[in-house]
């Protein structure tokens, strides 16, 4: 196991909003007891108090790391979010500062095919209506528009990591799978691809979404797309809220073309758990409405904290930056007995690598590996050497004119 030049213990690792215990388990077991736990994410400046000699953080989706915080916290060497999204951390700012941001975009994979899954078996067999009648106290036991899925055309818009997924599941039960993808994905089992969005639409008898939110995708489910799928067909989006357009979906239930919905995103959604849910779709018994928990299950709160607490560990261990959202993207091995890994983190601007190569050259280090990634304004090098003092070589490579910051591992 390699050493850090700084200890473990004085490697200070802030974990906000109370993520999954075990990510900080995952820190203790790596020797790292400096740990500050918090179930909340304190006010601005009592965060920035708290981070003004933070090495590392671990957040979710509340915590706003703007430039200001940045600026402030020094010493804050990588940041981890303990969820999907990376929008409440200014990237570009976290990336100038030398800090890697690492997040878990696929611990959730398995929890939103499943609710998809059992939503299309919902309502299929009508149960979203009858479920709510009989909330009201009326017994509809009938047969009438009940289907099963076996056998039965799904459509998947998206065949990633969640597409892909569902599609498996629901051949399993005996769907027809059909898919398309602005890219060429190779199908898995029997899916079959169309050429364009239309041929899907045509061709199913429930439409699911699985794409990201981006300008093409924006609106890309309306009025043109829903009249386009066969009547009595049904909608899925689990996807992102700006994908359907509403209302058009709305007219199409009003005029039974689309015959029933599952929704767990919205164009706008509430900022919390206190704010009221506003939307026209409430009234709909055909529609099944979740609060945006497509991906919200314990076992992938437990996937996140061990994805994301190991990606941080293997940075703040070995220097590996696989996988970050906003930095030059390194796997590397781990580092051999007796011999030392420099990182250095600069602007990426030309004559650097010859600065930083000169250094090594002056100090007649044997330089046994050379990594060099590079990504937009940032440059990231990494040199194993056959040498374990190398303090002085540290100090001259942090005084090279557009350095960032530089760290040392002993193997
Ligand atoms: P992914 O990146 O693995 O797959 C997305 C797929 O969509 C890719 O194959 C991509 O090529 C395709 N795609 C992109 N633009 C397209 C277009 N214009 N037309 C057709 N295909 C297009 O993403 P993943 O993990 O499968 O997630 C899919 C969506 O699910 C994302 O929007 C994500 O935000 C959402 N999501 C929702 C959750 C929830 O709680 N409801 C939880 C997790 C993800």
């Amino acid at each position: 196991m390699s050493k850090l030049s700084l200890p473990k213990d004085k490697i200070k690792v802030v974990l906000l909003e109370g993520v999954h215990p075990l990510a900080e388990q995952a820190f203790k077991k790596n020797g790292y007891n400096n740990i500050h736990y918090l179930k909340g994410t304190p006010e601005p400046d009592a965060l920035k108090q708290l981070l003004a000699d933070a090495h590392i953080l671990g957040i979710r989706s509340r915590t706003f790391v703007n430039k200001e915080i940045l600026d402030s916290c020094e010493k804050l060497m990588a940041i981890g979010t303990f969820c999907i999204g990376t929008n409440q951390i200014d990237l570009e700012k976290a990336r100038n500062h030398g800090i890697p941001v690492f997040n878990a975009p696929f611990s959730n994979t398995r929890s939103v095919a499943e609710l998809v899954l059992a939503e299309i078996i919902f309502l299929m067999r009508g149960i979203p209506q009858k479920n709510a009648a009989a909330h009201r106290g009326e017994w509809q036991k009938t047969a009438e528009g009940s289907f099963e899925i076996r056998g039965k055309n799904l459509g998947i818009v998206g065949f990633g990591h969640i597409g892909s997924q569902l599609g498996v599941i629901a051949e399993s039960l005996g769907m027809k799978v059909y898919f398309y993808d602005i890219e060429n994905k190779l199908p898995m089992g029997n899916a079959q691809h169309t050429e364009t969005l239309n041929e899907l639409l045509a061709k199913v008898d429930v439409l699911s979404l699985h794409v990201p939110s981006t300008s093409v995708t924006k609106n890309m489910i309306g009025k043109a797309q829903l009249d386009k799928m066969k009547p009595g067909s049904l909608l899925v989006n689990a996807a992102r809220g700006d994908v359907v357009v509403i209302e058009d979906l709305i007219a199409s239930l009003d005029s039974g073309h689309i015959k029933g919905a599952a929704l767990d995103v919205f164009p706008e959604e509430p900022s919390s758990n206190n704010d009221p849910f506003i939307s026209q779709l409430i009234k709909y018994d055909q529609v099944i409405i979740t609060p945006h928990i497509g991906g919200s299950t314990l076992e992938a709160q437990v996937n996140i904290a061990k994805e994301v607490s190991q990606k941080l560990l293997k940075y703040s261990n070995n220097g590996s930056t696989s996988s970050s959202v906003n930095f030059p993207q390194v796997s590397l091995p781990e580092i051999k007995d007796n011999q030392s890994r420099v990182m250095h983190i600069h602007k990426n601007q030309p004559g650097m690598l010859e600065k930083v190569n000169h250094i090594f050259t002056i100090h007649s280090m044997n330089i046994t590996a050379l990594h060099l990634q590079t990504e937009g304004e940032i440059g990231y090098v990494i040199m194993d050497v056959d040498c374990n003092d190398v303090d002085e070589l540290k100090s001259e490579l942090q005084e090279i004119e557009g350095t960032l910051r530089v760290r040392v591992l002993h193997g």
